[in-house]
């Protein structure tokens, strides 16, 4: 069901409270902002609000602190954002109460202020009414643009919703229109999975085999899949618990005539290290003690002839341990034949996988690359997001000023 947006009522004038997901990586110490795209990613609809003379408070959480914790403050947040806007943004020292509430109601139209972490109030994540509505207390409308946060179901994302007017912002609306041409998909849909762990991706698997036509596998969780066809691993990270579940997802795929695509050859390592001794392998021959880290050349073109043609295709999850340079080549080089697929849809879902395409320089060769991590995955599970569902949907007489 379409939501309203920010575009769909008149902010003008208004107080609004804007929940953005600013939990971005900080510098440990200095506690610089070492990755802004979640911060630039939620500009438009800071710029959109602010051109309508709507007065923007600004929230997020950043990190998962326990009580108040300085290193987790969202003044790093805001100096970086005041850097991109070339103008200070006011910071409230706390979320909610009589001095922050003052500082709202003192914002002049096109103004804008950021409140502190959410999180420093366990209340939050407890999804505590009186909390919400202490929120809400400090605007007239609500705009919800942390998509990254949709999947909890927290005061600010869910909670909030029940005693303001809530609307889509512009990034959330962006996320759900291409995300949701995944579960909609033009066909051919391909979906490549990769990522360290099979027990964080089996749910969206098991949502795959059922809606897409190509299912390419690698990384991590791949060794699992691998390990259940019969292959030796070597010392290779395996969840031993998710064999069985490996096994009856290759017995639908074969059911369902869907194309499941595994490596066929690795590059395994002798130990876990940026400088391990490494070769290419066939995934026949991975030797005992050896562990393997990335997919090999032979695999991205078979990948890469998979993927031709495809109208749809979304990629979650590093084809092998990106952090070590040796072994991210797989994923570098599968990035680019995804970014350069002609007449497809091309869905990046969030986390790492973001992380690769922004930092190859690749992410506008892509048609959507998410802000969001879990989000994205529960969102290309078919799951409701609660962030989402709390919205106010688009045709119905959802009482908007
Ligand atoms: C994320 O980074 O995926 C979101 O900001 C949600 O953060 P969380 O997993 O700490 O809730």
């Amino acid at each position: 069901m379409r939501k309203k947006t920010v575009r769909d009522i008149d902010v003008g004038g208004k107080r609004v409270l804007l929940r953005a997901d600013f939990n971005v990586p900080l510098e440990p110490g200095t506690g610089h902002v070492l990755d802004d795209t979640r911060i630039r990613a939620t500009l438009p609809t800071i710029e959109y609000l602010r051109e309508q003379g709507a007065k923007v408070i600004a929230s997020s959480h950043l990190g998962r602190p326990r009580g108040r914790d300085d290193s987790l403050s969202l003044r790093s947040v805001a100096q970086r954002l005041s850097e991109i806007l070339g103008a200070p943004v006011e910071t409230a020292g706390c979320c909610v109460g009589p001095e922050v509430q003052e500082m709202a109601y003192s914002l002049e139209p096109g103004g804008l202020m950021l409140l502190e972490n959410l999180r420093f109030h366990p209340e939050e994540e407890k999804n505590d009414p009186e909390y919400a509505k202490a929120l809400a207390s400090l605007a007239e409308v609500f705009v919800n643009d942390a998509f990254g946060a949709a999947h909890r179901a927290h005061a600010s994302t869910a909670g909030v919703a029940a005693y303001l007017p809530a609307v889509a912002g512009l990034l959330m609306e962006k996320e759900i229109d291409y995300l949701g041409r995944a579960l909609k998909p033009e066909r051919p849909y391909a979906a490549v999975i990769g990522g360290a762990k099979i027990s964080t991706k089996m749910a969206v698997l098991e949502s795959l085999l059922e809606r897409a036509d190509k299912l390419l596998l690698g990384g991590g969780m791949a060794n699992t899949f691998l390990k259940a066809e019969g292959f030796g691993v070597g010392e290779s990270l395996v969840e031993d618990d998710y064999l069985e579940q490996a096994r009856r997802a290759m017995e639908r795929a074969q059911e369902k005539k869907l194309t499941l695509l595994l490596p066929s050859d690795v590059i395994v390592a002798d130990r876990f290290a940026e400088d391990a001794s490494a070769k290419r392998v066939s995934v026949k021959d991975v030797p005992e003690g050896w562990r393997i880290m990335d997919i090999g050349e032979t695999t991205v073109d078979v990948f890469a002839r998979a993927l031709e043609g495809c109208r749809t295709v979304v990629w979650n999850g590093p084809m092998g341990v990106i952090e070590f340079g040796p072994f991210a080549h797989g994923s570098h080089r599968l990035a680019g034949v995804i970014a350069n697929l002609k007449g497809a849809t091309t869905i990046v879902g969030g986390g790492a996988t973001a992380a690769v395409v922004e930092q190859l320089g690749i992410a506008s060769k892509f048609s959507h690359v998410s802000t969001g991590g879990g989000a994205s995955l529960e969102f290309l599970e078919g799951r409701e997001l609660p962030g989402v569902a709390a919205l106010a949907d688009a045709d119905n007489g959802y009482p908007i000023p």
